[in-house]
């Protein structure tokens, strides 16, 4: 088996956020960052929103420093050419009839409160698009972001690492199955095995903080190695949050995580309740992403991991990951697609415990999680 790429100057492709969606008004140029390079986003007068490469092809000024949008077109600082929608230049300062020149277009997508952008080491048209949470109910995404060191799949391995619950948060998990398919991994955790959230046991809150008695599950989907959504639901609360977590890599070893969360509930005084809750749960996740980041700045990351029995299908999520890596693909002369169907036939559901029992329903992961 191939071990996973940890150098963390190799980047991985698929979507990856590069704005929240408020920092893109329309009207707005907005420069995010993503695998060693800047982009450019910005949102036409008519709500529009476009991504590019920075740098005009006139002669090289770059647009997020001192471009304006002018109704449906950006206009760059240093010559004042305008570049249209479609990214070509319509007009100059001159008189004259604009050259053959156009902006390049980065794929985006706006959802639930982020701006992804589709990276690809070899410049290769997105082949799929994330999962998107519903929207319909739920209060206006709150969001938060942190920069750290870090690596590209420290968002994704610490979501099945069910050992770190304990010693990091404070909190037991039950992690019910985690299913890879294609680019997507889908991971199910039961509510009523969270026995304790650490916010509220160190506050003296015990009951406050045990969902043992409450029926419900948190369904996560990873859309690549860049974004975790959620949506936990319980229906006899009527309550529903959806949260998405997404890192970026920025530079290498250099990460920024951004988080959106929305709440709805269903009750007469659901729609006065709801931003207090998403207030409370963003409060809550910060908290935990503060505590992971402390152990992802300062960490080595292991190529090849000792897992222990008790730990959660690391592994597994390791195998999933190498599909975005282009170089490790390459190596093995096979199409990014080709590799996620193939490792996506060789899936396996693996159900574990904060209990340490592991159960594997398919030979093929069999004493590697
Ligand atoms: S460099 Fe952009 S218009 Fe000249
Ligand atoms: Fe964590």
């Amino acid at each position: 088996m191939k071990s996973m790429p940890t150098a963390t100057h190799r980047y991985p492709n698929g979507w990856f956020p590069v704005a929240c969606g408020d920092e893109v008004t329309p009207g707005r140029i907005f420069t995010g960052r993503l695998a060693g390079e800047d982009v450019v986003v910005y949102r036409t007068r008519r709500g529009r929103l476009r991504a590019v490469h920075p740098y005009c092809p006139h002669l090289g000024a770059h647009l997020g420093h001192g471009g304006r949008v002018d109704g449906e077109t950006i206009v760059c600082p240093f010559h004042g050419f305008s570049f249209g929608p479609a990214g070509n230049c319509v007009r100059t300062p001159y008189g004259q009839p604009p050259p053959r020149a156009s902006l390049t277009h980065v794929p985006v997508i706006e959802a639930n409160g982020l701006v992804f952008a589709w990276h690809h080491e070899s410049g290769a048209a997105p082949t799929w698009e994330p999962v998107t949470l519903p929207s319909e109910g739920f209060t206006k995404p709150t969001t938060f972001q942190i920069t750290s060191a870090g690596h590209p799949h420290d968002l994704v391995e610490n979501l099945i690492d069910v050992g770190h619950f304990g010693p990091v948060h404070n909190t037991k998990i039950n992690l019910v199955s985690t299913v890879p398919e294609g680019p997507f991994v889908k991971v199910v955790v039961d509510l009523s095995g969270v026995e304790e959230l650490g916010f509220f046991k160190e506050r003296g809150l015990h009951r406050l903080g045990s969902l043992k008695e409450v029926r419900g599950q948190a369904e996560f989907t990873c859309s690549g190695v860049g974004i975790v959504s959620s949506l936990v639901s319980v229906p006899e609360l009527g309550v529903q949050l959806a949260q998405v977590a997404a890192l970026t890599p920025e530079d290498p070893g250099r990460m920024r995580l951004r988080l959106t969360t929305s709440t709805r509930i269903e009750s007469r005084m659901g729609a006065a309740l709801a931003p207090a809750l998403s207030l409370l749960v963003r409060f809550i996740t910060k908290r935990q992403v503060k505590q992971d980041y402390e152990i992802w700045a300062n960490r080595r990351p292991v190529e090849r991991p000792k897992i222990a029995t008790g730990d959660g299908p690391i592994m597994l999520i390791r195998r999933w990951a190498q599909q975005f890596y282009e170089s490790a693909d390459a190596e093995a002369g096979n199409t990014p697609e080709r590799a996620g169907t193939r490792r996506a036939a060789a899936a396996t559901i693996t159900s574990t415990g904060s209990n340490g029992r592991a159960r594997h329903d398919a030979p093929a992961a069999r004493n590697e999680r």
